[in-house]
């Protein structure tokens, strides 16, 4: 097995690990807080997870650096292999009981999206990718949808935590869309929208001010099903997550024009 197959398997079998921590106590009593705004929660669970996860690679790949989301593992610079990982992604859906949220962890190679897992527990749908070999969903091929209109496409897209001060509050890209699409959703878990536009469930996606765990598995797997991920001006500025479109490639441009304001 190569180094880059043994990580994937590690990455997918923690990816199932934190499903399972996920799946075990939703819907019990965890404790529940809040980080950069009262509309900006973490449980108990996102930290069992993102625990789990972090000792798991510090014991098995003590040289690789970590990005996690509550802050775990140590981001070593010049490190090869780079896990870029949020232990619950949906979070806010977690919190309330409403069954859509995931395990995203991303893997660079030399800051190059390498591999990704992402995994629904209760779903159980585990989606995976690595550079140049396609993507998966529970171990079978999965392709964006051939679309071509936008007035017959399903979007979908989220709203920031700072958006009770923030004017820059996505209703009006929202608006816009809402009269272009066939439809839109709104459903919580960045990481899994990215596998729905992946497997073709969405055509488009768009949502701003994400952050890089957010988006480093599930950008991997559009891109090996076939789709385009970029950021709001079509280049490759959306690792970040700070503007994020995501679309089976055939409506980007459309989306795009709709995003410069274009009617
Ligand atoms: P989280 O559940 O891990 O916090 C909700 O729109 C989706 O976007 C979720 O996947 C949420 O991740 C993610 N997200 C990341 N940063 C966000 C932000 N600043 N505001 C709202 N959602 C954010
Ligand atoms: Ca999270």
């Amino acid at each position: 097995m190569s180094e880059q197959e043994s990580l994937l398997s590690l990455a997918i079998e923690l990816a199932r690990r934190a499903g399972a921590l996920q799946r075990e106590r939703y819907e019990t009593a965890f404790e529940i807080g809040t980080k950069s705004a009262p509309v900006d929660l973490v449980t108990e669970v996102d930290k069992a997870c993102e625990a789990m996860i972090v000792a798991a690679l510090e014991a098995r790949r003590p040289d690789d650096a970590i990005l996690a989301e509550e802050g775990g593992g140590l981001d070593r610079a010049g490190a090869t292999w780079r896990w870029v990982i949020d232990p619950l992604d949906g979070t806010t859906n977690y919190a309330h009981g409403y069954p859509r949220f995931c395990v995203s962890i991303g893997v660079e190679r030399e800051g190059e999206r390498t591999l990704g897992a992402v995994y629904d527990p209760l779903m159980d749908e585990l989606y995976h990718a690595a550079r140049g070999e396609g993507a998966f969903r529970n171990g079978r091929p999965v392709r964006v949808s051939p679309e071509t209109e936008l007035g017959r496409s399903l979007l979908a897209t989220g709203f920031a935590y700072d958006r009770r001060e923030s004017e820059v509050d996505n209703l009006d890209h929202f608006g816009a869309f809402l009269k272009r699409a066939r439809a839109l959703r709104r459903d919580g878990s960045a990481a899994l929208d990215l596998c729905y536009v992946a497997s073709g469930r969405l055509d488009g996606y768009w949502e701003l001010k994400l952050q890089p765990w957010d988006v480093a598995a599930g950008a991997l797997i559009l891109e090996e099903a076939g789709g385009r991920f970029s950021d709001f001006g079509g280049g490759a500025g959306a690792r970040s997550g700070r503007e994020v479109v995501a679309s089976n490639g055939r409506i980007h441009d459309a989306m795009l024009a709709v995003l410069r304001g274009e009617r």
